[in-house]
């Protein structure tokens, strides 16, 4: 019976939560998984939902239980799984029939599957939030050609997180835009997740707090300036205890990260559009160095442990708040820099204001934060945020304590590279006169490159052969 308004494919974490999140939002979804067995384990634990809810044994059987014209998610793996998904599934389809990639794509093979569908529709939409955002109200990044967006939209911005009765859910323009814009969400995330760890690590090694202190001090924060999800779920794990040694969870949990690869994509990228994203660079580089365990243990031998520990009450906690406050809007400039590129380079017309309220709610970097840049951005789109007015207060007041946190770091051996990078950042951009004119000479010296000059005139070289 076609009667199901969407259907999914692809019944993992994800894919279940946010076919659940369909049904459970009044919509009749037509599900289907690899493993038949997973299907109707799915289905019978659906509960009441089950009744909106229809499995299916094979591709042919998904796409004859869809209402036409079909729009059917996929919540494949990421890469050469969607490829095969959409061969299998595009000659079951009729031309007004829609393949949305709900997954985390790199947003040049959504590009590229956008550009062989043609006029075939399909969308590559990113999703954020996790399990429980998947499943109770996801943030929802939408690309694609626009009329395909607005066939869905009904149902996306129903899923979605809603930040005042707003929707979470925004087109944010043709082809790959959607999964960029998420790309750049994670590279954010990397960056905010790193920051806080960093800031984990001065309480935990320079102030020899224990994890139960750390923890309220980030509950505390969870109510001031730095209110955010990130920062709420740090204080939950560092106040979390194991139950099988009874130790605190942090002390027992490895300390090397992983990644699926959404952060890097984000560093490769902002290379290729000369974007300057340090503190997401630097937050990648951290996971990547923290998997070198050994290497790490080796250079402890080699060199002794650094003396971490600061002098008594030498960093009071508020000085700390006030870094990770400064910190963190030097990396949301950073990222919202990077989009505004980006826009400007593939020709997008990236909104970036409806990208920082569809951030508010639902997805991993959600903050109070976020609403005052969604104000700031609407205000002026193209300024870099942290020349906004309210954001250059709050940078004004901040910028000495991140300094002080990074100096003093430093002088006791605690690596900070996302807090010291993004105070790089700021004395880089508040710069007028830089020092790229020593490099400019460089280059025209070993080179013939030429360089302007400060009274006018490009393509001048030096004296050095005389
Ligand atoms: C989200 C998250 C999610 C991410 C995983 C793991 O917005 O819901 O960003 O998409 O893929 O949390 O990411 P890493 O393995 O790269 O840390």
């Amino acid at each position: 019976m076609s009667n199901a308004e969407i259907g999914l494919i692809g019944l993992g974490t994800m894919g279940a939560a946010l076919a659940l999140n369909i049904a459970d939002n009044g919509f009749d979804i037509a599900v289907w998984n690899r493993t038949t067995a997973t299907t109707h384990q799915f289905h019978k634990d659906a509960g009441d939902l089950a009744a909106r809810i229809t499995p299916t044994d094979d591709l042919e059987g998904l796409v004859a239980a869809i209402k036409e014209p079909r729009a059917i998610i996929l919540m494949v793996p990421a890469g050469q799984a969607v490829d095969d998904q959409i061969k299998a599934l595009r000659p079951l389809l009729g031309e007004d029939d829609m393949i949305i990639d709900a997954g985390n794509a790199n947003f040049h093979d959504t590009n590229r599957r956008a550009q062989d569908a043609g006029d075939l529709p399909f969308l590559g939409i990113g999703v954020s939030g996790g399990e429980e955002g998947a499943r109770f109200g996801p943030s929802v990044m939408g690309g694609g050609k626009r009329a395909h967006w607005d066939r869905v939209a009904h149902i996306m911005t129903a899923i979605s997180a809603k930040h005042n009765d707003e929707p979470c859910a925004t087109w944010m323009g043709e082809e790959g835009a959607g999964h960029f814009v998420k790309a750049v969400h994670n590279g954010i995330e990397y960056a905010d997740m790193q920051m806080i760890a960093e800031i984990y690590g001065i309480m935990r090694d320079g102030l020899l707090m224990d994890t139960a202190a750390i923890s309220d001090t980030f509950a505390t924060w969870d109510k001031g300036p730095l209110r955010s999800y990130l920062i709420e779920i740090s204080g939950k794990v560092a106040g979390a205890t194991d139950p099988k040694t009874g130790k605190p969870m942090l002390d027992v949990i490895v300390d090397a990260a992983g990644q699926k690869g959404t952060g890097r994509w984000t560093v490769i990228e902002a290379q290729h559009l000369a974007a300057p994203i340090p503190a997401i660079e630097a937050a990648v580089v951290a996971r990547n160095l923290s998997s070198q365990r050994d290497a790490r243990a080796a250079g402890e031998a080699l060199f002794g442990p650094a003396p971490h520990r600061f002098a008594h009450d030498m960093m009071p906690l508020a000085t700390l708040e006030e870094a990770l406050i400064a910190g963190k809007i030097l990396c949301y400039a950073q990222g919202f820099g990077m989009i505004e590129k980006a826009s400007k380079e593939f020709g997008w017309a990236l909104p970036l204001p409806a990208i920082a309220e569809v951030w508010r709610e639902g997805c991993i970097i959600r903050s109070e934060m976020l609403d005052d840049m969604a104000t700031a951005l609407r205000e002026d789109p193209d300024r870099n945020l942290m020349t906004a007015p309210y954001f250059a207060d709050i940078l004004k007041k901040t910028h000495g304590a991140l300094r002080q946190v990074v100096a003093h770091a430093a002088l006791h051996g605690l690596p900070l590279p996302a807090l010291s990078s993004g105070l790089a950042y700021f004395d880089a951009m508040r710069t007028a006169r830089g020092t790229a004119n020593m490099i400019q000479g460089q280059r025209d010296f070993f080179g013939a490159h030429g360089f302007e000059r400060v009274d006018g005139g490009s393509g001048h070289h030096g004296p050095w052969g005389s």
